[in-house]
């Protein structure tokens, strides 16, 4: 009997997304790449060939022993040119769906992963007073067309990165830099399109679990007994973590960003389930010359775990233990949570199974407090093309050598098989003693 034992029902998953793993996309990602903007000159190519051979990952993920796997569609795939279905890109999703479901693998589906049609992005993606109208067509063409196979959906993935990183930092298409306004009435659209997309799933599919995925980035004080560190970081987290969260909660924005984003009413209580992606940590020192940056100047604190750095990027303090805060502060929700996405950059698995040891045990403390959390998604199954990073951060449970395709399972891959095996951890057995919390 695992000392930390789970209850049976519990989905011990990965997470993927399209463009990331399909390979040849063609999105406003991939005209991102082609522009020469992926800071280590790579572009995303072939990525893990699932276009072609999902299937043998499908495999590999059951023979990890998951009962789970979070996959997305590739709108531009699907609706490649404005108002034309493409069959067979949708008869694609169906195989796929259809292993899974052999392999008795239940498919969690993400309907937007960062990436969409490039006339959707020309519009203005969900600038446009358009996005809400399109983005529910697309999402109700996949549901009546993949429906009979999923009933577990993500209608957005961290609205809050891709605003920030799209239009505040510049590292995301369309590249824009410091446009504050942006970042607040992007984030704005895709609630109002999630808002859309959730009830034209429940109209097609009236059982189907509905949500969205919240990043959460946990920000503290640098000095817990500074006020001032204490205001900015609150700020920090207000405007990075609390967007969407406040916008399903009471279709509302905080009140000194309400006049600039419209009307948010119908965005109220559109979720079935929380979804959590969860990874890092950072201390914020109240700086009044960061006044871009609510006056809060982020920093890692010395001696912290971190993953392998990317070309410009510092991913801050890895921090599994920050699932066990998130999701107590998602618990007033009263709706079950799942562990969307949580894992490391890290090529030689040097931090990754303790990652994986420390998140178990925060799930564990979690469900011991009664918090109602139902499953955990890995970043990644496989090394996945990471963005504006590309080829340097390598988040797989399985390596993959890039020019032959070939997978190698790393030693964290064998610890989360036998976790998922036991549906439990056992600290004498796997050898990793558990962080204090
Ligand atoms: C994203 C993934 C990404 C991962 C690792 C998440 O923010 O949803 O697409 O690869 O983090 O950085």
């Amino acid at each position: 009997m695992a000392i930390t034992a789970f209850p049976e029902q519990f989905r011990w998953g990965a997470a993927t997304a399209a463009h990331q793993y399909e390979g040849f996309t063609k999105n406003q990602w991939s005209r991102w790449e082609a522009q020469g903007h992926i800071k280590s000159g790579d572009s995303s190519g072939a990525a893990c060939n699932w276009w072609n051979i999902a299937e043998e990952d499908f495999q590999r993920a059951k023979d990890l022993h998951l009962n789970a796997l979070r996959i997305s569609l590739e709108w531009s795939r699907i609706e490649p040119i404005q108002g034309q279905w493409d069959d067979a890109a949708l008869r694609r999703y169906r195989s796929m769906l259809e292993a899974l479901r052999n392999l008795q693998i239940e498919p969690l589906v993400t309907l937007h992963h960062f990436t969409h049609p490039i006339w959707f992005e020309d519009m203005g993606g969900f600038l446009s007073p358009k996005a809400t109208e399109y983005f529910e067509r697309y999402v109700t063409k996949a549901v009546e067309t993949l429906g009979d196979l999923c009933d577990f959906w993500i209608t957005m993935n961290e609205p809050n990165v891709y605003a920030v990183f799209g239009y505040l930092i510049g590292d995301f298409p369309p590249g824009r830099q410091g446009d504050i306004r942006s970042t607040l009435l992007a984030q704005a659209g895709m609630a109002r399109a999630h808002a859309a997309a959730y009830r034209a799933i429940h109209r097609i599919q009236p059982s189907a679990k509905v949500s969205w995925a919240q990043h959460i980035n946990i920000f503290d004080p640098a000095n817990q007994s500074s006020p001032l560190d204490r205001w900015s970081s609150r700020q920090q987290d207000l405007s990075f973590n609390g967007f969407f969260l406040r916008a399903i909660e009471t279709g509302s924005a905080e009140w000194y960003i309400r006049p600039f984003v419209g009307d948010m009413s119908m965005v109220k209580q559109t979720a079935d389930y929380i979804g959590l992606n969860i990874y890092a940590r950072n201390t914020v020192r109240f700086n009044l010359s960061s006044a871009g940056e609510l006056f809060g100047k982020r920093e890692t604190p010395a001696g912290a775990p971190l993953g392998d750095p990317g070309i410009s990027a510092n991913y801050g303090e890895i921090y599994p233990q920050g699932i066990l805060r998130a999701a107590q502060r998602v618990a007033r929700f009263r709706l079950p949570i799942y562990i969307t996405e949580n894992g490391v950059a890290d090529r030689a698995d040097r931090l990754r199974p303790w990652v994986i040891a420390q998140a178990v045990c925060a799930m564990h403390d979690a469900l011991e407090e009664g918090i109602d959390l139902r499953g955990y998604y890995h970043w990644s199954l496989v090394d996945n093309f990471e963005w504006a990073e590309g080829w340097t951060m390598r988040f797989g449970l399985y390596a993959l050598d890039t020019e032959t395709q070939g997978r190698t399972l790393r030693p964290s891959g064998e610890l989360y098989a036998e976790i998922a095996r036991m549906n439990g951890y056992d600290e004498k057995i796997h050898g990793i003693a558990r962080h204090k919390m």
